[in-house]
């Protein structure tokens, strides 16, 4: 494959954001190996694709049948348990590798979330990205997900309700993942999952447990976004959330 197919490629993955997910988009290796799917690549970047995406669709599409927790997305992603089936664009059920040893929970869908259906689309989730490539991860070496399926209005914080309906299903994605850490992105998501009422500052830099798995809390993206000084101790987090999760591996290795 040379450089100008790889751009075709980019582009085209570019266009189709909410297919697949963000996973493809920045690894050239990755790239090649998954070039034979893309039998018929569109034309030129930007061309709106016809029919060899409606044939790659159905084949991501059909892909995951068997998953248990693709499955799982299906049987959940018409929900409507709460009010926020009403108003949301997408359910957010995640994204990442089912097989992820490591799982990042944040709090809620944002706009962009909602538009797509993919978690941490936005400015935040640039950073994320930028703070999981610190630590030599991408996307598709973890899982990522929320406390919330759905966006709440205006980005409000999730209601107790909301999170006491939606919640069964993170414990679900947790069974079937079966990671060996998960980090919690700030203040709502910890608190949530630690049914604490604690700082941010007071529940970060240690080890909790959460379902019998290795917890660690750190800062949110989008608080970082907000303030640039947390960005240094999100950084020493990130150093801890990689010791960790390498010791862990080499424990179970
Ligand atoms: N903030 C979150 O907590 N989750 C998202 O998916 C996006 C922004």
């Amino acid at each position: 494959m040379n450089d100008k197919d790889i751009e075709k490629v980019l582009n085209f993955l570019r266009e189709y954001q909410d297919l697949y997910g963000n996973n493809l988009f920045v690894d050239r290796e990755r790239i090649e190996s998954i070039a034979g799917e893309f039998p018929d690549l569109p034309g030129e970047p930007n061309t709106k694709p016809s029919k060899p995406v409606a044939k790659v669709r159905e084949k991501k599409m059909t892909k995951p049948a068997d998953s248990p927790l693709w499955n799982f997305k299906r049987k959940i992603e018409n929900c409507k348990n709460c009010a926020l089936g009403n108003t949301r664009t997408k359910f957010v059920f995640g994204s990442g590798s089912e097989h992820a040893d490591i799982m990042f929970i944040g709090e809620a869908p944002g706009a962009e979330e909602d538009r797509t259906g993919i978690p941490f689309v936005g400015r935040a989730g640039k950073l994320l990205d930028r703070l999981l490539a610190q630590i030599q991860l991408k996307r598709d070496d973890i899982f990522i997900a929320n406390i919330l399926k759905c966006r709440p209005p205006n980005n409000r914080d999730p209601l107790p309700d909301e999170v006491a309906q939606c919640i069964p299903y993170l414990h679900r994605q947790i069974e079937l993942i079966q990671p060996k850490v998960i980090v919690a992105l700030g203040r709502i998501a910890a608190q949530n999952l630690l049914r604490s009422t604690a700082s941010l500052k007071q529940m970060r830099g240690r080890l909790w447990q959460y379902r019998g798995v290795d917890m660690i809390v750190t800062y949110h993206p989008a608080a970082i976004l907000r303030n640039a000084g947390l960005l240094t101790v999100a950084t020493e987090d990130f150093k801890f959330i990689r010791e960790t999760y390498r010791e862990i591996l080499k424990r179970q290795n």
